[in-house]
Formats: C-alpha cells, structure tokens, sequence
C-alpha cells in the first residue's frame, strides 16, 4: 500500500509495525530502533540473516550523538560536511542500541538522510528509525514507492518519489586517526579525501574487507547478468535467447536485433548513471529475459560504486 500521509506511517511504526521509508539513496524498510520485536519483524520481512547489521536513521547529529560512546573529530568533519546525506558513519554504541540491531557487534552504523519527506517523519518521531534497503535479501534494491510496494503489498509505503541518488550511502568507519571505506556508495572517495585527506580502502573489494554481511551476490535480477567493457563482443559469446543489453552513454548500432537495448546515462554523467542503474535493472529484470548483459563503467568516482552494485548482481 502506498501512503503519501505521514501521519498513517507514523501511526504504523508507533505500533511496531514496519513500513517502507523513501530516502536519497534507495528505499528502507524501517521500524523502531527501540523496539526489538519491531527489529526483529525487519529481519524476517527481508528475510535477512540476524548476523547482517541494520543503519540507523537520525533526524539530527545530536539525536546520533546520543547513541554512541564515542564521536571522534574525523567523524565530526564529515558528518558536518556531508550530514543530511548519503554518508553512514561506523561509531561505538552505547547501552541504549540493542545487539540485536548491530548483529552483536560494539559499532553501530548511523545516517541522516536527505529527503524531506523521510526527515519530516523522523522530526515527528521521538525514535530513530533502523532501515536497510526495503528489498529481500539478495534482490535489486527499490529506488521507487512502486518497487518497494511490489516487493511487499501488505505494508504501508511512504511515498517520496523516485531516489535521487539511486545508490545507497558511503559507509565510513574509523581507526585511531583514520577513516577507513568499507562500502562504496553515493558519495565518491574524492569527495571524501577532498575534507579529510587520504582514507583507507576495506571494502568488500579489497584485501581486508571489514563491513559484515556484504554479500557477494547481491541486487540480483531472476535472469542471469554480465558485466563487460565489450557487451558486443560477449552478445557474440552467449547461447541465450532473450537478451538485453543496458548501455552505459549510448546504444551502438550493431546491437539493433537485440531484444532491449537501454540506456543509463546518455550525457555520460555518472551521477545520473547511479540514479537510473537499480531502476533500469527493475525493468530488464520485469522483461522475462534470459540474459542482461550490462556495460562496464569507467572506474572512478560512482562508476566504482555502480561497478561494484553490478559485480554483486553478477555474481551467482
Ligand atoms: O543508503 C543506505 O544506506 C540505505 C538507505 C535505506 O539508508 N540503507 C542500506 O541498508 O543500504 P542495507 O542494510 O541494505 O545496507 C547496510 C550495510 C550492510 O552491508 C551492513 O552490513 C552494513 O551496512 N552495516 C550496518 N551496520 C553496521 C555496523 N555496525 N558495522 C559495520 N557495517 C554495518
Ligand atoms: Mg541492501
């Protein structure tokens, strides 16, 4: 059910219940961070397992503060640099955040997102809200009201339109003086290092990957999916019937007998390219392909975040 009535949503999350929250990145399904059954309903909606650890949504930095032991100045630059926004922090908890949120881990991951609809409701809140992306485990991730409701019809969905970001958050964590990347997102490494200077890269890529319950295969489509500089090339390798192609600028003109040709960016912006990519995977997912073939980004700035979204989908 999709609601634009604040005051429904509010009513829902006050009696435990979870509902699907629009933010910047993508859409959470969220619930009551201080309400275990509520947490625990989460878990079993998204049919995540309980050792994956939930983001937690504040509507201030004060609100944040009061749910860690610890706010160390690294942490304080960027939260003032990039707070509303796409950015999730790694801080220790205190004794008011449950294990069960934090998968029984001593860090909880915190966020402000930066959309007016979701900060309305959490100003009209006297509890942050835990949200990961509001699709079952494994599966591409909703960056609509439409989506979120066609995963789950029988809960309540804010709706705050379509994501402008269409990835989810950075998330960054701290070690003695350094921040450390543990998942690639919508704000860039560049954008990052410009406030803070160099950070150390952990990523679920990297050698010491650090963020639990980064799956590999994850934001899956039903059919299979490859990623590749040369979509052409491997079209002329495959032995599947129904094929489409997503373009990262432009369709080339060889590919006019494949069965959908789309496009993510046109202008070439990767920007752009991140807020269409989940949405053109819901769409080629919804065809009945057998096979989407999408093209490589270039590797830098978001083409790493949507390059890496693209290897997890690969992956089978
Ligand atoms: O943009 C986003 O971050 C979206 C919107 C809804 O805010 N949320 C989101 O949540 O992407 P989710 O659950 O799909 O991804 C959260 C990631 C998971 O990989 C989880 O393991 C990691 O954050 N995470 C959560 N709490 C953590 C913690 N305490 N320590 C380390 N990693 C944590
Ligand atoms: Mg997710």
């Amino acid at each position: 059910m999709i609601t634009k009535d604040i005051s429904i949503i509010r009513d829902r999350l006050i009696q435990g219940e979870p509902i699907g929250l629009p933010t910047e990145t993508v859409y959470g399904l969220a619930a009551n961070v201080f309400n275990s059954t509520a947490v625990s309903h989460i878990f079993k909606t998204k049919n995540r397992p309980t050792t994956n650890p939930l983001i937690v949504h504040v509507a201030s930095i004060s609100q944040a503060r009061a749910l860690v032991k610890r706010f160390p100045e690294k942490a304080n630059q960027l939260a003032n640099a990039f707070w509303p926004g796409p950015l999730t922090l790694i801080l220790p908890k205190n004794e008011t955040v449950s294990p069960m949120v934090t998968a029984n881990q001593e860090n909880v991951a915190i966020r402000i997102p930066n959309h007016p609809t979701a900060l309305s409701l959490l100003n009209q809140l006297d509890f942050p809200l835990v949200a990961p992306s509001a699709n079952p485990f494994n599966r591409i991730s909703p960056t609509t009201a439409e989506h979120v409701d066609a995963y789950f019809p029988s809960i309540y969905t804010l709706d705050g339109g379509a994501c402008k970001s269409g990835v989810e958050s950075t998330i960054v964590g701290f070690e003695g003086d350094e921040v450390v990347l543990m998942r690639h997102g919508a704000i860039s490494i560049e954008a990052i290092e410009s406030r803070v200077g160099r950070i150390l890269n952990r990523t679920s890529g990297s050698e010491k990957a650090l963020v639990p319950g980064q799956h590999k295969k994850h934001y899956a489509p039903a059919c299979d999916l490859i990623v590749t500089y040369e979509p052409l090339f491997m079209l002329s390798a495959v032995k599947q019937k129904k094929v489409g192609i997503l373009w990262y600028q432009a369709v080339q003109i060889e590919s006019i007998h494949v069965d959908v040709n789309l496009v993510l960016a046109p202008s070439g912006d990767l920007a752009e390219a991140a807020k269409n990519l989940f949405a053109s995977l819901h769409t080629l997912d919804a065809m009945g392909l057998d096979l989407i073939i999408v093209e490589r980004l270039p590797a830098h700035g978001l083409g790493l975040t949507i390059n890496d979204r693209l290897d997890r989908a690969a992956t089978k």
